[in-house]
């Protein structure tokens, strides 16, 4: 019984276009802008910092075999750039890199904003849409791209195809994304949840475009006219004491972006469910399943 008004609310949700919306996922990121950084920047950074790391021995690579390419100041966009974190590492590594960091969430760029100004990093804010600032910037504009932890909240195919318009003749564009299967503790309560606060549902998260796999991931550059550098896959665990700090550690990471719209995972009602139906199934750890790759356009 519950089941069928579930379906029967998502079906109508759907036939009438109430969507969350790219602004939605952004609002829900301004809430957790104050603990994003702490609670799962500063254990997942380290993934970032491969991938970072992997591109800028690429880059200087590329640099000293094509000195001519390089003569102006390194151009670099940081789509999704959250609290700027990336763009703060690249400029440590190219100083007179010029950035322009873009996130919808203003709460998100501002910390981004006022990190980059205490370290004296210049750079260029931007709080937009990532598909809307790629659709409007001139072709053939940056030597570098980086996406982290955001391209599934956008066509991930219509993002790749501008990123490869938007780069020089052999620009990299590099990104970092969850995997489909990630936070599986999630994906098994998160159904009943919703049967269970069916009326409090205001709109429709419809799934996430992330990656099955490898291939796939690999797949979306390659038949958009990017040649692979590298690419990887992993998993992170977090895992806690008690199923309360497992909630607590979801709600505030924007690991359930848009699906904290969908339903309010902070109403005390929902999230004591969340915690109880965690607790029934003896979950208390988070697993986080990740791809990253460099690519090169050809
Ligand atoms: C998980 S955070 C990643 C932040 C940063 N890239 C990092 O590595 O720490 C995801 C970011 O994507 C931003 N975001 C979500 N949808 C977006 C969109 N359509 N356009 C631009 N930014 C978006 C969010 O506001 C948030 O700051």
């Amino acid at each position: 019984m519950n089941k069928l008004r579930l379906y029967t609310k998502v079906v109508l949700l759907f036939l009438s276009r109430k969507l969350v919306t790219a602004k939605d996922i952004g609002q829900s990121y301004s809430q957790v802008s104050n603990s994003y950084t702490d609670r799962f920047l500063s254990t997942m950074h380290r993934y970032n910092d491969e991938m970072i790391m992997e591109l800028a021995n690429n880059l200087n690579k590329d640099q000293n075999s094509n000195q001519d390419k390089y003569r102006d100041a390194l151009k670099v966009l940081d789509l999704a750039a959250g609290t700027g974190y990336n763009s703060s590492t690249l400029s440590k590594i190219f100083p007179t890199a010029e950035l322009t960091l873009v996130d919808i969430s203003t709460a998100m760029l501002n910390i981004a904003e006022k990190h980059l100004q205490q370290n004296a990093i210049p750079a260029t804010f931007v709080a937009e849409d990532m598909l809307s600032i790629l659709k409007s910037s001139a072709a053939e504009t940056f030597d570098i791209v980086i996406c982290a932890w955001a391209l599934k909240y956008q066509s991930p195919l219509q993002i790749i195809r501008h990123c490869h318009r938007v780069l020089r003749p052999g620009g990299f564009l590099s990104v970092i994304v969850n995997k489909k299967n990630t936070l599986p503790q999630v994906a098994k309560i998160y159904p009943k949840l919703l049967e269970r606060h069916t009326d409090k549902i205001s709109k429709l998260m419809l799934p996430l475009p992330n990656p099955k796999n490898l291939a796939v991931f690999d797949n979306w550059f390659l038949k958009n006219s990017f040649s692979k550098v590298v690419s990887k896959e992993g998993s992170h665990d977090f895992t806690f004491n008690t199923s309360r700090e497992l909630v607590d550690f979801v709600t505030s990471t924007g690991a359930l972006a848009g699906f904290d719209v969908m339903l309010d995972l902070r109403h005390p009602a929902v999230q004591s469910d969340m915690i109880q139906l965690m607790q029934k199934n003896h979950l208390t750890t988070a697993s986080h399943r990740y791809i990253y790759g460099i690519y090169k356009k050809n």
